[in-house]
């Protein structure tokens, strides 16, 4: 780390990026001291001043909603069978043929009856999209606050399958169920348009997303580079997206089995990696500890140690806590105590065991923070203004407002 800038904040993914090939990643999580230290800075409860650059909410870092009009000849459609979307905003000087997209999350849906829920919402269905979103964080335009991709090409992707583009239609049903799983057709027609509009001219590309997003991004991660001209800089980021396959805390594996059911209501096991699947049960090819092993091209991965979305999920799902025990601490990390502190450490060491062999690998890289957030680069806060999480010698820990 000798020649870390002082001011590398999460952007600082950015040095990375620079210096090809440099193996250059940073572990800022440190343990029971840390905790303390989230601990007492959330204690104090103090409303954290925003970075002015970072707040200004103008009209023009909207962008409007392009929905995929040959997506109809391909079916390639949401679960209700409307046309999945986008969000362009062209690249300008020198990020003109430069192109980042990012896939956004939403989880997954493992039943019929959650994936039928979820067809009247903005993700099983376009209908009830916004048709204008604001670009921020690593998609903003502004140079104040991304200065590294903010005249790069950017497309926001909206992710309407359930199942992190992976589904596919020999999976549906056909007795009168109205479900489409058609989302491995998606994303293929979706890079090809963008292939159309100027990715297929790109020199550098970065595949990025959000929690389900970023397990999307690691799934297609391998085949984005293939689809890119051969000299084309290519490279994936998964933020928040790094699930793990543990026990909650009654010692049930609830996320392996919400995995199975996915994979099983989806057929999700085509998209993933051949040789993982050949070798082992397919559910453990769709968690990234897997996945990352077989993937060629270079990813990055941004994860707090202590993801909110894992600990609601994961580490103590709703079953898992009839009696509520859990419930401020899982909201708030003050509010836990020793033997739930400890339960969180042991979730924390889980991640960096899972990450170990990874942090061999020659390319590639990690961010992997103390904070009790779930997915950091897409929000100015988190991206790049005076209260984000930074490196500097020492960890410097932010607490953001959704914590
Ligand atoms: C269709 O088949 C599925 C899977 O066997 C079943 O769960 C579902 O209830 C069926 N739907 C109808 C409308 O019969
Ligand atoms: C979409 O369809 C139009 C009209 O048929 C065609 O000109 C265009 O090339 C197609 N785009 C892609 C990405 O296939
Ligand atoms: C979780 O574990 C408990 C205790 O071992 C068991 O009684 C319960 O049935 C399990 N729940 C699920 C959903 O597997």
């Amino acid at each position: 780390m000798a020649n870390v800038n002082p001011n590398l904040r999460l952007r600082g993914l950015l040095l990375w990026w620079r210096k090809w090939g440099k193996m250059d990643w940073a572990i800022a999580a440190t343990g029971f001291s840390t905790i303390v230290f989230i601990l007492t800075y959330l204690s104090r409860r103090l409303p954290l001043p925003l970075d002015p650059a970072a707040t200004a909410l103008t009209t023009d870092n909207l962008v409007g909603l392009t929905l995929l009009h040959n997506a109809t000849d391909r079916g390639a459609l949401c679960l209700d069978g409307s046309l999945p979307g986008y969000h362009f905003r062209k690249g300008f000087g020198s990020g003109s043929n430069s192109w980042l997209l990012h896939i956004e999350g939403g989880g997954w849906c493992n039943t019929i009856a959650s994936c039928l829920e979820r067809k009247s919402t903005a993700l099983g269905s376009s209908k009830y999209m916004d048709h204008q979103v604001r670009f921020s964080g690593i998609l903003s335009h502004q140079s104040s606050q991304n200065p590294d991709f903010f005249n790069w090409n950017k497309v926001k992707i909206r992710y309407c399958d359930g199942a992190s583009f992976a589904g596919h239609p020999q999976h549906e049903f056909k007795n009168g169920t109205k479900l489409l799983f058609r989302g491995q057709l998606i994303w293929e027609a979706l890079l090809d348009e963008l292939l159309a509009i100027g990715l297929f001219n790109a020199k550098q590309a970065l595949l990025s997303g959000c929690s389900a997003g970023g397990l999307a991004t690691l799934i297609h991660c391998d085949d984005f580079r293939e689809r890119l001209p051969k000299d084309a800089t290519v490279k994936c980021l998964a933020d928040a997206g790094f699930f793990l396959d543990e026990k909650d805390v009654l010692g049930n594996y609830t996320m392996r089995s919400f995995y199975q059911d996915v994979i099983q209501l989806q057929g999700v096991a085509k998209s993933l990696q051949k040789n993982c699947i050949t070798r082992m049960d397919p559910y453990k090819c769709l968690f990234p500890q897997e996945i990352i092993k077989e993937t060629r091209t270079p990813i990055f991965l941004v994860n707090p140690a202590y993801d909110f979305w894992q600990i609601q999920h994961i580490v103590v799902p709703d079953a898992s806590d009839p009696q509520g025990y859990w419930k401020r601490c899982r909201m708030n990390l003050r509010y836990c105590n020793p033997s739930q502190m400890e339960i969180l450490l042991g979730f924390r060491s889980s991640l960096i065991k899972a990450l170990s062999d990874f942090q061999q690998k020659k390319e590639g890289g990690l961010f992997i923070n103390s904070c009790f957030s779930h997915c950091q680069t897409w929000m100015a806060e988190t991206w790049h203004s005076s209260t984000s999480p930074r490196i500097n010698g020492k960890v410097r820990i932010f607490y953001h407002l959704i914590c």
